[in-house]
């Protein structure tokens, strides 16, 4: 036997209570027992969102989320900016452009930072600019970005902010109102805790006056039509058949985030994410982050001479721990650790554990000890 973890930056472990209602009896989805169930989410959601905006749930990954942010906020012909640090943030690129949309790439290089002073200067340039894209956290790279500057950057402007919450909701701090976020794209996979399938969205009004300008082609993820069925009558609901199981999931989850406190929830992750880093530095490798690390997931650059992908595949097939390889151009010359969701402080130790007899196994210099060394007293720190 061997006994399997998921240390990646999603899909991430499920908590056992979350994973039982998975295994519930059916209900139908146009029931009073479900709509109640939605609504309960719903006002459980704008608290772990931080807002007082509608949120809408599509049956789809995270990036179908991504798509339907584009779809309803713009339209052909429009210029956007994208403000990327990594493949994720790239992706609102690829999306816009695959509408017709006109992009103005404010691109970091993988590693540092969205540049807050650039993306200010583009928008002083070209007023005319309609949306601003971005990432929370940037999970290809381990970087968070300043939403709350770009935020208010972006609010002073006719654009309306939009935020790849994907990774990043539920693991670090995110206060979508206060932070002037019209449309944060969030997953279900990762912070929330329940297995793929659904993406959520929050719209602000300014978000929803933009959707009423959009011509972009839509259907399934019309935002118009979900807000529609959203309030129809007095209980919740949506056009087209709901992720029922992962809703309830969802519900468990909710409760396990409110139980804890959404602010302990941010300081948990922050304590286990400065803990795997202070484990990477004392084994002497080099973290891939140059801006400010993201506290759901530790990039590190490979040894010299080691690939990348042979450590990720050492811990996942030798030893059941399956963590991150490379993204796009990183391919290869990283690994990296999620510690998002269901994580506690002995997920630090032992993905330190595996990172060292893996890079020891593979023929690197290390000292075994020294990363969990460094990971323990952190930890002990009050
Ligand atoms: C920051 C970020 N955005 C978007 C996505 C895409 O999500 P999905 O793979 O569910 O489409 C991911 C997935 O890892 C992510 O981490």
């Amino acid at each position: 036997m061997k006994k399997k973890y998921i240390m990646s930056p999603g899909p991430v472990e499920v908590p056992p209570s979350v994973l039982s209602v998975g295994g519930l009896p059916m209900i139908h989805h146009r029931t009073p027992e479900f709509r109640k169930a939605l609504a309960e989410v719903l006002e459980g959601l704008k608290y772990v969102f931080q807002t007082k905006n509608d949120i809408l749930i599509f049956p789809a990954a995270g990036t179908g989320g991504m798509e339907s942010a584009v779809i309803n906020m713009v339209s052909p012909g429009d210029k956007v900016l994208v403000a990327a640090c990594g493949q994720f943030g790239e992706r609102w690129a690829k999306i816009a452009e695959t509408f017709g949309v006109s992009v103005v790439k404010v691109f970091a290089e993988w590693g540092d930072e969205v540049d807050c002073a650039k993306v200010e200067a583009e928008l002083k340039k070209d007023p005319g600019i309609k949306a601003v894209f971005t990432t929370l956290s940037e999970t290809s790279t381990g970087i968070e970005n300043n939403i709350k500057k770009l935020g208010e950057i972006t609010g002073k402007t006719k654009a309306v902010f939009i935020v790849d919450a994907v990774s990043g909701m539920g693991a670090v701090e995110f206060r979508t109102d206060e932070w002037n976020v019209d449309v944060a794209v969030v997953g279900a996979q990762k912070g929330l805790m329940i297995p793929p399938g659904i993406a959520m969205v929050t719209l602000s009004e300014k978000a929803k006056k933009a959707m009423t300008e959009s011509k972009i082609p839509k259907y399934y993820f019309s935002y118009e039509q979900a807000l529609k069925a959203l309030s129809k009558d007095k209980l919740p609901d949506t056009p087209y058949t709901s992720s029922v199981s992962l809703i309830l999931q969802l519900r468990e989850s909710i409760r396990l985030i409110k139980e804890e406190g959404l602010e302990n929830v941010w300081k948990r992750h922050a304590r286990i994410a400065s803990a795997v880093r202070m484990g990477v530095k004392a084994l002497g490798l080099k973290p891939f982050a140059g801006g400010k690390p993201s506290n759901a997931v530790t990039s590190v650059w490979a040894p010299e001479g080691i690939d990348g992908d042979a450590v990720n595949k050492k811990i996942r097939d030798d030893y059941g721990i399956t963590m991150a390889g490379g993204q796009g151009k990183m391919k290869g010359k990283m690994f990296r650790i999620g510690h998002l969701g269901y994580v506690d402080m002995f997920d630090a130790v032992i993905a330190l554990a595996a990172v060292e007899m893996a890079l020891t196994e593979l023929g690197v210099k290390i000292t075994l000890g020294a990363g969990v060394k460094a990971v323990e007293e952190e930890l002990l720190k009050k």
